[in-house]
């Protein structure tokens, strides 16, 4: 009996979006970025079933979520976005894990400790997040000797190469294209000398979606995996997460009326309106006071006043609704795309945001 908030994780429209992201890059692996508990749908279960989907290659942030997910039973490769410091390193091998590796200054303290991991080296083309800097052919020289100091330890066994695109996802394609030029430039000046460079990736979401013909070996697909393309698609991506909330209590307010903290909201007309059991502590965010609304048999209750930390109230005038009723916060009826926008962010932090300590996960296959 859940007495607040119900998130569904809809395990079948994952497969369906990650078959589709599989179709577009048909020849080469997708890898499931699983990164912050699955965008917050839960790792573990989202890895099992893509891993029967055929996902064969997870990436997530840091050591606790690669541990994670093996001593879930996950077989597949996990690339760690994220450093480990040298003294986990044992843990690196013990579960089989890959290690991004961000300069030639981090890549000597792991070899120093003379265990053999696997590893991925990232390039900064653009992002100026991480990665061997390299932004424009100036940088190219420099960018390839750290490469190859990197590539000659003993100890670090690397299997592949990948950039960030910074701003796939916006009008700005110029940029895009020049930070997919400069790392096939550095790419080639590190082949050149005679290394093997393995998995070349770039794309995310936005930059497969969008450009077809920059995918090089694998993409990493996080958001659109998850229902929500990051840029207009064709293709019919499904949201996996819908959230619900209960009703906890109704009452009739008269013209006047203030409604929760501040009472920046206040009767026009008498109303009757509804608690609803679900608040910034939850996961739906105090920003959406006064401009957001929940569905209720296809009718919107919209919300009055600030968001508190457990609650929050909605107009449910002339709606025929009880308590113990559950309302959608978002999902197949409320486009969470909209709502991220009314409040100047992204589906990703929405979706991250539902807390797992408060709210109770249900995960459905059809
Ligand atoms: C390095 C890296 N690759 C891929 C992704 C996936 O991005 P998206 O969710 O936009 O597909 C992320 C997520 O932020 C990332 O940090």
């Amino acid at each position: 009996m859940i007495d607040r908030v119900k998130v569904l994780i809809h395990l079948d429209n994952l497969s369906h979006n990650y078959n589709l992201l599989n179709k577009i890059h048909h020849q080469k692996r997708v890898m499931a970025v699983l990164k912050a508990d699955a965008y917050g749908h839960g790792a573990i279960e989202s890895a099992k079933h893509l891993e029967k989907s055929g996902c064969d290659f997870f990436a997530v942030t840091d050591l606790i979520e690669a541990i994670e997910l093996r001593e879930a039973g996950i077989q597949s490769d996990i690339l760690m976005f994220g450093k480990t410091s040298p003294n986990n390193i044992e843990n690196i091998k013990k579960y089989n894990l890959t290690q991004t590796v961000d300069s030639y200054e981090y890549a000597k303290t792991l070899n120093a400790c003379e265990i053999e991991i696997k590893t991925h080296i990232v390039i900064d083309t653009g992002m100026s997040r991480f990665g061997i800097y390299c932004h424009q052919e100036k940088d190219l020289l420099k960018a390839t000797d750290e490469f190859i100091d990197i590539l000659s330890l003993t100890y670090l066994k690397n299997q592949g190469v990948y950039t960030h695109f910074a701003a796939a996802d916006e009008d700005q394609e110029s940029f895009t294209k020049d930070q997919y030029d400069i790392f096939i430039e550095l790419i080639k000046a590190v082949e050149f000398k005679g290394f093997n460079l393995g998995l070349k990736h770039c794309s995310n979401s936005a930059g497969l979606l969008k450009y077809g013909d920059r995918q090089l070996d694998m993409v990493r697909t996080g958001i659109a995996m998850y229902g929500y393309p990051p840029i207009k698609s064709e293709l019919n991506f499904l949201p996996v997460m819908e959230v619900f909330a209960k009703v906890i209590s109704i009452r009739d307010i008269e013209i006047g009326d203030g409604v929760s903290y501040g009472l920046t909201y206040a009767a026009k007309k008498p109303m009757r309106i509804a608690s609803i059991a679900i608040g910034y502590a939850d996961g739906y965010n105090r920003l959406f006071s006064n401009q957001d609304y929940f569905v209720y048999n296809k009718t919107k209750l919209n919300v009055l006043g600030r968001v508190c930390m457990g609650v929050t109230m909605v107009d449910v005038t002339g709606v025929d609704i009880s308590v113990g009723d559950f309302v959608e916060v978002f999902g197949q009826n409320k486009s969470l795309d909209k709502m991220a926008k009314k409040i100047d962010t992204i589906t990703y932090e929405l979706l991250t945001n539902m807390s797992k300590k408060r709210v109770v996960f249900e995960y459905k296959k059809a």
